[in-house]
């Protein structure tokens, strides 16, 4: 994340990174949106391929060996590959690709790729028949949750990590359950650094779930963190009552609470019963999206806020701004000891005390 920092006058002294006002030039020019659409599949498809991976692990790849090692079409390879050196992510000589500076700073923001098109490309294709009401999101648009949940695990590890590490260093917890887990790639991480701690990760995706267990078992934590299906709005409500609910000392969430808070008659009770689902949680790490505050001036967009609002519309899930989620943990009777930017644009970590 850029180190530098100012503060947005929306947000009432609270420093958020420069980096949330973007870079991309609006209004967005034909050529750029074009070119902007095949170029974040280009970009997805080197994530499925493996290509950012392999640069991360040894700086650059050998297209033919490459090629060969992992059963790809040369032609097509290289067709990405040529790709991706027209939009300046990729430098080739001869048959060896190196990644530019902006091919790195994609790598570092790779989770929103894998979010927008792995995780949203049906429901974004589907725009126009939603708004007619053709299809409906939900039964005959779908999004890919697993990718969902692989988007939100890339950025967590690139952007956010190390700020959760510096709050979560400060919080006393022996059981720690995280809701809408989707990997449990950061449940996982946290209770592994934690000796003697245990973890409940639940998720209503049973594709994540999946993909849950296997991140717990690559971590060796078959027996301390348990990845369960179910969806955390009948938990909430008390209709189900996952095991050790009554041990868990931390509650943990991210990237989640605008779904659970998306029915407006329920809205108000959703943290109240938070809390009585955990009734001895002291400590709630609660992190999301807001609403990006628009301001009259507005010249260029962040990575993000603009497909994570349209996303939510064409899904019909409501979105927040950051003084309305205050006001409800407060409404809770729960304590704001900070508010964090937390690395995606308007983004913040809530970290409060019951
Ligand atoms: C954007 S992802 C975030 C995943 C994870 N918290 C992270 O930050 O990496 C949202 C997750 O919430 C899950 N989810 C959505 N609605 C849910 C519900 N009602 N109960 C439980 N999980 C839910 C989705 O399956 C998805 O894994």
């Amino acid at each position: 994340m850029s180190a530098c920092y100012g503060v947005n006058p929306g947000d009432a002294g609270i420093e958020v990174p420069r980096e949330w006002s973007g870079t991309a030039a609006t209004p967005v020019t034909a050529d750029t949106a074009f070119n902007g659409f095949v170029c974040t599949h280009v970009v997805f498809a080197f994530e499925r391929l493996g290509v950012f991976a392999r640069f991360a692990e040894a700086g650059s790849l050998d297209m033919t060996g490459f090629c060969a090692e992992h059963g790809l079409d040369d032609a097509v390879f290289r067709a990405l590959v040529g790709a991706a050196e027209s939009f300046g992510h990729v430098t080739v000589t001869g048959d060896r690709v190196l990644p530019t500076e902006h091919g790195e700073e994609v790598r570092r923001q790779l989770g929103f790729f894998t979010w927008a098109v792995g995780g949203y490309h049906d429901v974004f294709a589907a725009a126009a028949p939603i708004a007619t009401g053709k299809r409906a999101f939900g039964s005959d648009v779908l999004r890919d949750e697993a990718m969902v949940a692989l988007g939100s695990a890339q950025a967590d590890t690139a952007l956010m990590r190390h700020i959760l590490d510096a709050e979560i260093a400060q919080v006393d917890f022996s059981v720690l359950a995280d809701l809408g887990s989707g990997t449990c790639e950061r449940l996982s991480r946290l209770v592994k650094d934690r000796p003697g701690a245990r973890g409940i990760g639940l998720d209503i995706s049973r594709s994540a779930t999946e993909l849950a267990a296997r991140t717990v078992a690559g971590y060796g934590l078959r027996d301390r963190v348990e990845p369960v299906c179910a969806d955390v709005r009948q938990v909430v409500a008390g209709e189900l009552k996952p095991e050790g609910a009554a041990e868990v000392d931390a509650v943990m969430s991210f990237m989640f609470l605008h779904d659970l808070l998306a029915d407006p008659s329920t809205r108000s009770r959703v943290i109240p019963e938070m809390r009585e689902a955990f009734p001895n949680a002291r400590t709630f790490l609660l992190a999301d999206t807001t609403i990006r505050p628009r301001g009259a001036a507005e010249r260029t967009l962040p990575m993000f806020s603009s497909g994570f609002e349209l996303a939510h519309a064409l899904m019909g899930v409501p979105l927040h701004t950051r003084q309305d989620y205050e006001r409800l943990f407060v409404d809770a009777g729960l304590t704001i000891r900070r508010t964090v930017p937390f690395g995606a644009p308007h983004t913040y970590l809530f970290v409060l005390e019951a």
